[in-house]
């Protein structure tokens, strides 16, 4: 099974980017422990602050991978171009934030992803990723 972790801007500074919000941790430490701990799934992780570099990457996997992981991070809010991306695949997505966005300033509660996506997981900080990939097996 091979599925990707998509995420969005500014989550290259996971670890040093609002630790109260975001926690310590870096993607890349965090994306090696679910490595270990999904052995069996083929796992991919991209990253970009540009969204058309994400459109790019969604279309090029969401035809023949078995899943996509989105954290579109603050494009999640803005972009109509990633969410008519994610309508146009067939690949199965999960939107995922690790913070609660509706716990948050109110321009986070409007996501243009969600109408989208298969399902949703938001508010477990980094596990919501681990979540995410538990909900294809
Ligand atoms: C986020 C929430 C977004 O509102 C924010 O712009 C991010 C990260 C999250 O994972 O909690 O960059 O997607």
């Amino acid at each position: 099974m091979k599925i990707i972790i998509i995420n969005g801007p500014n989550l290259n500074l996971l670890g040093k980017r609002e630790t109260d919000i975001y926690g310590s941790e870096t993607f890349e430490d965090y994306f090696k422990q679910l490595k270990i701990d999904f052995p069996t799934i083929e796992l991919e992780y991209f990253q970009s602050n540009i969204e058309g570099e994400l459109i790019d990457k969604i279309q090029e996997v969401g035809f023949s991978y078995d899943g996509v992981i989105l954290n579109a991070a603050a494009y999640t809010h803005t972009s109509v171009g990633i969410g008519d991306a994610i309508k146009a695949i067939t690949t199965p997505t999960i939107e995922v934030h690790i913070s609660n966005t509706f716990s948050r300033e109110t321009f986070r509660h409007h996501s243009f992803i969600s109408p989208n996506v298969k399902g949703i997981i938001i508010g477990f900080g980094m596990k919501s990723y681990a979540l995410a990939l538990q909900s294809f097996l």
